[in-house]
C-alpha cells in the first residue's frame, strides 16, 4: 500500500485499485469468472418444467441477492458521505506531534459521513435530530477519526445511560412509531427524569436540529481530548468544524414539507454541490486549554453536557477541509465506513470523560456484527494509506495473504519483525496521567450543575430563535400523551428560565409552572445540585445562529424563477445574471416541462414542473413579469409557491406586472413598489420594482436579501406565524 505522499487524491488512487468499471465492455460471468450464456431463464426440465438442482448459475445469483443487506447502524443509520482533503494553516508543533497538523503543504485525504441519529436508513433527511459529522483523516501516521456531531454537548454524562437514551428516543417498541422523531412519550419521559439532558434538549429544540444543508452546519468533537507534543506535554483540546458558508437552518414547517417532497434533501444537496464544483469547506477549530486553566472553570471539562464558551477560550482556526469528490459506490464507501473515536494518532489522546470512555468500547463492538467479523479494517474505505503490520490473523473474509511462518511477537524466526516501535519513534503512547481513587460507581459532584449552561444557551438566543424553541416544545410535547410527563418537562424548564417554561406550558395545556423537581426523588437519576456555577450564565454570542447579515451572499443558493409564456426578458436576465455571478443557481419552474417563450421571443428551458418540485426546495423565489403574470396568477401551484416562500421568511422578488401577483397574496405590512413606476423597494425581504426601474439595481437588492438567508422580521411582527 502506498505511503501518503501528501496529496488529497492518495485515497482516491488507493480506492481505484479496488474499483471495477461496472459498465466495462465485457460479458457477464459467474463469481468464478465463467461466462454466462443466458441471464434470463432458469435451467428447467422442459420449457414448462421445474428448475433442476444443478442450476448453479441461478442459485449463485439468487443466494448473493438474498444476502445483499447488512444490519443498519444501531444509531446514525441514515447518512451521506463525501471525500476530500484537509490542510493545516501553520505547523501546530508546539501543541501536538500529530503528523497531519505539521505541514501546510500536505493535503491529508479525508472521508466524511454526515448523518441523522434516530431515523432508520430510509428515513427523511430533514427531521428534527442531531446530525452526525464524522471525519476519517487518512494521515501518514495512520487513521484519525473525529466522530462528532453538529451540537457541542450530549444528552447524558455517562455511557452507561446510552442504551436507555437510544431506546427511549427510537420508535416505541410495541408499535414501532414514530419514525425518526423524539416527539413521543418514551423520550420525554426519559428526558424529564434525566435533568443532565436539559442543556442538550435546548440544542435539539433549536433550529440547529433542522439544518438547511450539511454544508451549512457546525461540527463538534463534543468531548475534551488531549493534544500531546513531541516533548510529551499535554493540553486539553475541544475540536470544532466551522462551515465557510455559515450556519443556517430550515424552518420547521418547511422541514416537514421537505420530508415528504424530497426525503433525500440533504443527500441531494451535498451530492449536487460537489458535482457542480461548489465544494463544501469547513475550517477546523481548536479550543486549547492548559491543565491549570481547566481548574478555574465552574464546570467540569470531563462533562459532555458542557461547552467551553468561546468567550472563555476562543476557537483558533487551524486548517481547512474541502469536500471535493462524491463516493463512487454508496454501499462500498458510505455504508461500509467504520468510524471509531478510539482511532487516534500520536499527538492526540483521550481524557477520562465517562461518555468518551464508554464510546471507546462501543464502536468496534457494534461493527463486528454490522460488518460481519473482525476484518472490516481491510474494506477499502477503512484501510489506512500506510502499511498495516501485526499478527492478527484469520477470521471471516480475511483479504490479506500473510506470507511466512511467524504470526507472533517476539519472534527470532521472523528476524524480530514486525517489532514494537522504538522509544525514539512516533508511536501511540498513552499520556502518563496520574491516577488515584477508590473503585466506585458514582457521579462526580462536579457534574451536578445541570442548568447554568442551559440558561446560558437560552439567554444567548435571539427572540426569533426563542420563538422557534417554544414552537418546537409545543410540537414535541404536544405529541406526548401523558400529562404528567408534560408537566415534568415544564418544571424542568422552569429551572432554566421561567419565561421559557411559561411559554412552553401555554401551548400544551399545562396550567401550573412550579419548577418543583421533587418528583426526581422517586428515581435513581443523578439529581442536579441546587448551586449553579459560580459565574452568572450571561450570554455567548457564538451560540446564536441569528447574527444578522452573514455576508455569505448567494453562493450555492438555489433560486426559483416562476415562469410562463410571455415572461419579461429584461428583469429575468438581470436576476439570472446577478445570481449566477454571485455563485448562486437559478432554476426555471413552470406548469409543464419543456420550454417557455419570453415576450421578445427568447426561449427558456424549464428545469422543473410543479408536479416535480415544491417551494420549500428553494432559498428564494423570483416571479417573472410581462404577460406571463396572467398565466401565473391562474395557477394555484404558483400562488402556493409564493405563499410558502413568504411564510418561510424567504426572499421574494417581482418586477413590473409581477408586483400585481404579490398584491393578491396576504402579506400584511409589506410595502410593494408601484409596478408601473421606477422605484426599487425592499420590505421584509420582499424586493419589488416598477417596470421603469433600473433592473440591475433591482437584482442587486434581491441578491442582498438572499444573503440574509431568512427575513425573520415577518415572524417577529406577526405577519406569519
Ligand atoms: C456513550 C455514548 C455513545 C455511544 C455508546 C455511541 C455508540 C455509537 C454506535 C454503536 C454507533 C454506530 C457505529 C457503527 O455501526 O459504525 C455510533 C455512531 C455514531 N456516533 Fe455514537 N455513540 C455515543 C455517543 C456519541 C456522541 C457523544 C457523538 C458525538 C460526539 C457520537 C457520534 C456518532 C456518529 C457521528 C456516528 C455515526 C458514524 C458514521 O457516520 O458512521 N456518538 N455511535
Amino acid at each position: 500500500m502506498a505511503e501518503s505522499n501528501g496529496t488529497g487524491s492518495d485515497k482516491a488512487r488507493a480506492l481505484h485499485g479496488d474499483a471495477v468499471d461496472a459498465t466495462a465492455d465485457t460479458h457477464l460471468t459467474t463469481n468464478t469468472g465463467v461466462a454466462i450464456g443466458d441471464n434470463h431463464n432458469q435451467l428447467t426440465a422442459g420449457d414448462r418444467g421445474p428448475t433442476v438442482m444443478e442450476d448453479h448459475v441461478f442459485r449463485e445469483k439468487m443466494t448473493h441477492f438474498d444476502h445483499e443487506r447488512i444490519p443498519e447502524r444501531v444509531v446514525h443509520p441514515r447518512g451521506s458521505g463525501a471525500h476530500g482533503f484537509f490542510q493545516v494553516y501553520e505547523p501546530l508543533t508546539d501543541l501536538t506531534c500529530a503528523a497531519f497538523l505539521q505541514d501546510p503543504s500536505v493535503k491529508t485525504p479525508v472521508f466524511v459521513r454526515f448523518s441523522t441519529v434516530v431515523g432508520f436508513r430510509g428515513s427523511a433527511d430533514t427531521v428534527r435530530d442531531v446530525r452526525g459529522f464524522a471525519t476519517k483523516f487518512y494521515t501518514s501516521d495512520g487513521n484519525f477519526d473525529l466522530v462528532g456531531n453538529n451540537m457541542p454537548v450530549f444528552f447524558i454524562q455517562d455511557a452507561m445511560k446510552f442504551p436507555d437514551l437510544v431506546h427511549s428516543i427510537k420508535p416505541e417498541p410495541h408499535n414501532e412509531m414514530p419514525q425518526a422523531s423524539a416527539a413521543h412519550d418514551t423520550f420525554w419521559d426519559f428526558a424529564s427524569l434525566m435533568p443532565e439532558s436539559t442543556h442538550m434538549l435546548l440544542w435539539v429544540l433549536s433550529d440547529r436540529a433542522i439544518p438547511r444543508s450539511y454544508r451549512m452546519m457546525e461540527g463538534f468533537g463534543v468531548h475534551t481530548f488531549r493534544f500531546v507534543n513531541a516533548e510529551g506535554r499535554s493540553r486539553f483540546v475541544k475540536f470544532h468544524w466551522k462551515p465557510l458558508l455559515g450556519t443556517h437552518s430550515l424552518v420547521w414547517d418547511e422541514a416537514q414539507k421537505l420530508a415528504g417532497a424530497d426525503p433525500d434533501f440533504h443527500r441531494r444537496d451535498l451530492w449536487e454541490a460537489i458535482e457542480s464544483g461548489d465544494f463544501p469547506e469547513f475550517e477546523l477549530g481548536v479550543q486549547v486549554i492548559e491543565e491549570d486553566q481547566a481548574d478555574s472553570f465552574d464546570f467540569d471539562l470531563l462533562d459532555a453536557t458542557k461547552i467551553v464558551p468561546e468567550e472563555l477560550v476562543p476557537v483558533r482556526r487551524v486548517g481547512k477541509m474541502t469536500l471535493d469528490r462524491n463516493p463512487a459506490n454508496f454501499f462500498a464507501e458510505t455504508e461500509q465506513v467504520a468510524f471509531h473515536p478510539g482511532h487516534v494518532v500520536p499527538g492526540i489522546d483521550f481524557t477520562n470523560d465517562p461518555l468518551l470512555q464508554g464510546r471507546l468500547f462501543s464502536y468496534v463492538d457494534t461493527q463486528l456484527i454490522r460488518l460481519g467479523g473482525p476484518n472490516f479494517n481491510e474494506i477499502p474505505i477503512n484501510r489506512p494509506l500506510v502499511d498495516v503490520h501485526n499478527n492478527q490473523r484469520d477470521g471471516f473474509m480475511r483479504q490479506t495473504v500473510h506470507e511466512g511462518r511467524v504470526s507472533y511477537e517476539p519472534s527470532s524466526l521472523g528476524g524480530g519483525c514486525p517489532m514494537q516501535a522504538g522509544g525514539d519513534m512516533r508511536a501511540l503512547r498513552a499520556f502518563g496521567e496520574r491516577m488515584e481513587g477508590l473503585k466506585t460507581r458514582t457521579r462526580s459532584e462536579t457534574f451536578a450543575d445541570h442548568f447554568s449552561q442551559a440558561t446560558l444557551f437560552w439567554n444567548s438566543q435571539s427572540e426569533i430563535e426563542k420563538q422557534h424553541i417554544v414552537g418546537a416544545l409545543h410540537f414535541e410535547l404536544g405529541k406526548v400523551e401523558h400529562m404528567h410527563v408534560r408537566q415534568r418537562v415544564v418544571d424542568l424548564l422552569a429551572n432554566v428560565d421561567r419565561d421559557l417554561a411559561e411559554r412552553a406550558a401555554a401551548g400544551i395545556g399545562v396550567t401550573e409552572v412550579t419548577g418543583d423537581l421533587s418528583y426526581l426523588d422517586d428515581y435513581a437519576s443523578p439529581k442536579p445540585n441546587d448551586v449553579r456555577g459560580a459565574a452568572a450564565p450571561g450570554v455567548s454570542r457564538a451560540l446564536s445562529m441569528d447574527q444578522g447579515d452573514d455576508g455569505h451572499g448567494v453562493r450555492t443558493r438555489k433560486v426559483a424563477l416562476l415562469a410562463a409564456d410571455g415572461f419579461d426578458e429584461g428583469s429575468l436576465q438581470a436576476v439570472q445574471e446577478a445570481i449566477t455571478s454571485g455563485g448562486g443557481k437559478t432554476m426555471v419552474i413552470a406548469k409543464l416541462l419543456g420550454s417557455v417563450t419570453g415576450g421578445g421571443g427568447m426561449s427558456l428551458d424549464v428545469d422543473k414542473s410543479h408536479v416535480t418540485t415544491i417551494g420549500a426546495e428553494y432559498d428564494a423565489v423570483f416571479v417573472c413579469g410581462g404577460s406571463a403574470v396572467e398565466h401565473l396568477q391562474e395557477q394555484d401551484e404558483v400562488m402556493e409557491f409564493v405563499r410558502q416562500a413568504f411564510k418561510h421568511c424567504k426572499p421574494i422578488a417581482a418586477a413590473g406586472s409581477a408586483v400585481e401577483l404579490l398584491q393578491s397574496i396576504d402579506r400584511p405590512g409589506v410595502e410593494l413598489a408601484d409596478g408601473d413606476g421606477s422605484d426599487v423597494t425592499s420590505s421584509h425581504g420582499v424586493v419589488t420594482a416598477g417596470s421603469g426601474a433600473d433592473m440591475a439595481a433591482f437584482a442587486a437588492a434581491f441578491v442582498e436579501a438572499i444573503g440574509k438567508h431568512r427575513h425573520w422580521s415577518r415572524e417577529l411582527v406577526g405577519m406569519v406565524g
